[in-house]
């Protein structure tokens, strides 16, 4: 990870020299540390922003210094210009995305914070950036491939972390297989609702959110307040910000735990009533949490997760929404429906030893609502239409 370095007066993010853009004018200002003295940092300007950079230049850099740093207020351009790094694989730009992704999720769940306004807004704009870029680099992935790469990326302590970024990547690989002529404010917007959906648990003790001994019907109940204190914060926080409907996204928020047959919280919502994006996003929440290994669970192979899943359709999840999941995870041998499955009080978010499957005993329906139409290359809103 991009190691965060903070002086009294400015912060610097250290970068990999093969992360650099090579001629053309750079839309940042690269650093070094001229100091010897390990406590004491002295940042040097080596390259002005918006001069051109050169590999012979770099090459010199190269020689010379040991790291490269910029300062942490210019990451948002150094993120867009990853973009046109020429032969980089995606795979390291999303690494350094999901890096600088982290950088504001912490600042997010930092326990000491008092939200202000100006604060939570200057955090979400930061997330939003990290998914602007993860946008330009995974849109064209289908999620299989998504899913192979969220596997090789590395992950950190704090499981609601890479789950959240694992989620966002799902939510916009799976809303652009619905709508393959999704804008791409659309697609942030998918994958900025995915980001923030669990943005409530910054309100739970962090040793209710990992605990793996089981909780009491009281914790229980507490992590199930997560969607309303996150619906509440971007109410009091104000949030917005150009080009995001965050109506769209508190929905994302507040409903991702509605189930489809309205089992779900915080409201017993059903159907279609669930918003699009929520929806989506509950699929996504599913199966990461079902195919990533936490400290106290296996992780269940693609195959398998899929099959599970397979058995919550038309209970837990929206079925036309499930099949374009499934039929987008390319290179996988698919059983059909397990013999196993989760119950629909299933949750996601909930640390489990083992995961609660069951054996299926009675033969089910398959849900009437399977074959409900639905324009799904729209993203509803309350007020206005998102095309
Ligand atoms: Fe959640
Ligand atoms: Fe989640």
């Amino acid at each position: 990870m991009n190691e965060q370095t903070k002086t009294d007066r400015m912060s610097f993010f250290s970068v990999s020299f093969d992360l650099v853009v090579l001629g053309k004018e750079l839309p940042y200002e690269l650093y070094v540390n001229s100091s010897t003295l390990k406590d004491r940092e002295r940042f040097v300007r080596i390259h002005a922003q918006g001069n051109p950079l050169y590999l012979e230049e770099l090459k010199s850099f190269q020689q010379k210094y040991h790291q490269l740093y910029v300062l942490e207020e210019q990451r948002d351009s150094y993120l867009r210009s990853l973009i046109d790094v020429k032969g980089l694989p995606d795979f390291k730009k999303a690494e350094v995305i999901k890096d600088s992704a982290i950088v504001y999720l912490n600042k997010l769940f930092d326990t000491e914070k008092v939200f202000s306004t100006e604060i939570l807004n200057d955090v979400i704009s930061g997330c939003r950036d990290s998914v602007e870029s993860m946008v330009d680099v995974i849109q064209d992935y289908d999620i299989g491939e998504v899913q192979k790469m969220i596997a090789d990326l590395s992950f950190h302590d704090f499981y609601t972390y890479d789950h959240s970024i694992n989620v966002s990547m799902y939510c916009i690989s799976l809303f652009k297989a619905l709508n393959p002529k999704a804008t791409k404010e659309d697609l942030v917007m998918a994958g900025l609702g995915g980001l923030l959906h669990d943005l409530g648990k910054i309100q739970i003790p962090t040793q209710i959110l990992n605990s793996a001994d089981g909780l009491s019907d009281e914790e229980f109940n507490t992590i199930k307040k997560h969607p309303g204190f996150g619906k509440e914060l971007i109410e009091s926080g104000h949030v917005q910000m150009p080009g995001i409907n965050f109506d769209v996204i508190k929905r994302v928020v507040y409903e991702h735990h509605e189930n489809y047959n309205g089992t779900g919280y915080p409201n017993k919502v059903k159907g279609d009533d669930i918003h699009l994006m929520a929806r989506i996003c509950a699929i996504a929440d599913f199966f990461d949490a079902i195919t990533t290994k936490r400290s106290y669970h296996e992780a269940l192979t693609v195959e398998d997760a899929l099959s599970i899943m397979e058995r919550s359709v038309g209970r837990k999840i929206d079925p036309k929404l499930f099949e374009i999941f499934k039929s987008n995870v390319n290179n996988v041998v698919l059983k059909g429906k397990s013999n196993k499955e989760l119950p629909d009080s299933f949750d996601p978010c909930m640390p489990h030893k083992v995961l609660p499957l069951e054996t299926v005993r009675v033969k089910k329906m398959d849900h009437e609502l399977f074959k409900k139409e639905e324009n799904y290359g729209k993203v509803k809103t309350d007020k206005k239409k998102v095309a």
